[in-house]
């Protein structure tokens, strides 16, 4: 059997990203025990000079290694995007919590392949991922077909069975904040569930379902940059990632629904119903729920 080493060799992409993206989170933890002003990019949006500076790093260190890669960073970077290959780069994913002092952020870089004449709304295929976070020093990558990594070592989606035990995780853009039906699901799914995490990195909460930390994430309206490192990540480790009915995902399709797998079918039922306005089955009691793990340890032996 080949050990972590073995298999981390065979990558094509990793090695190189994962050394950028290191040296980008590396950037974003001085700044971040520094201090850094907060500027706002539009309306609500926050911005900060280590986002500039962090994309301004990745941006030049992706061009030395993959001369021909393009590149879509959320601050702006739009470079030679007609070719086989692009970079979906988030400097500094959880801008938020980093311009308060709140220590969850990271660093996403997610590469396509896109076949030649691929319309321009059209998905290629995600061959690479690598999440940094620099303040827990944990690096989150897979590359397809080959599996996935937290710090070397294979990583897997979790096998919690149903909705009642698990812990999952959601996050409410800024923009449109004043009529987001978010909170709605955000509601159910708490009451149902051991918890929702609302952490503030949807690329970590990606990440961490790829680890099996948390067991599922939903949320509404990210951006490419957000989604495309963390959706391979959940792929490669062993889970699924949807929209909410269960259509495909898409990186512009502004739904995203990723989780171990075996919870998908009640979630999309969730969803399901909500939309729908029906009836929803009611929350367990307390005495039910025991019940239900009782049964469920008796079936498991
Ligand atoms: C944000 C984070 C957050 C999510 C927002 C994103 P940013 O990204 O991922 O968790 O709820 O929708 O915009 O702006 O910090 O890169
Ligand atoms: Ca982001
Ligand atoms: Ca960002």
């Amino acid at each position: 059997m080949s050990g972590p080493q073995a298999v981390t060799e065979e990558w094509a992409w990793v090695p190189k990203a994962s050394a950028i993206a290191r040296e980008a989170g590396n950037r974003l933890r001085e700044f971040f025990s520094q201090g850094v002003e907060t500027e706002y990019k539009g309306d609500v949006d926050l911005v900060t000079v280590a986002d500039r500076s962090s994309e301004k790093l990745i941006r030049e260190r992706l061009a030395e290694a993959f001369p021909e890669h393009g590149i879509y960073g959320e601050e702006g970077t739009r470079d030679r995007l007609g070719g086989e290959f692009r970079w979906y780069v988030d400097p500094l994913d959880g801008t938020t919590n980093f311009a308060h002092g709140f220590p969850q952020f990271c660093v996403s870089l997610g590469l396509e392949q896109r076949q030649n004449g691929l319309a321009p709304e059209k998905d290629g295929t995600m061959l690479a991922a690598v999440i940094y976070d620099p303040l827990r020093d944990e690096l989150f990558a897979a590359e397809r077909g080959l599996g996935a990594r937290l710090n070397g070592k294979p990583m897997r989606v979790s096998r919690t069975p149903e909705l009642c035990e698990a812990l999952i995780a959601t996050g409410f853009p800024s923009r449109k904040r004043h009529d987001n039906p978010n909170v709605h699901f955000y509601q159910e799914f708490t009451l149902r569930s051991h918890g929702v995490r609302r952490a503030g990195s949807a690329a970590l909460d990606l990440a961490y379902v790829a680890a099996g930390r948390l067991d599922a994430f939903w949320e509404f309206n990210l951006n490419p940059w957000d989604t495309a490192a963390g959706i391979l990540l959940v792929q490669e480790a062993g889970g699924q990632v949807t929209g909410f009915s269960g259509k495909p995902f898409k990186l512009d399709s502004r739904e995203v629904l990723a989780s171990n797998g075996l919870l998908h079918g009640e979630l999309m039922g969730l969803f399901a119903d909500m939309f729908a306005g029906r009836n929803l089955a009611p929350i367990l009691t307390p005495q039910e729920f025991a019940a239900r793990r009782a049964a469920r340890s008796v079936e498991t032996g």
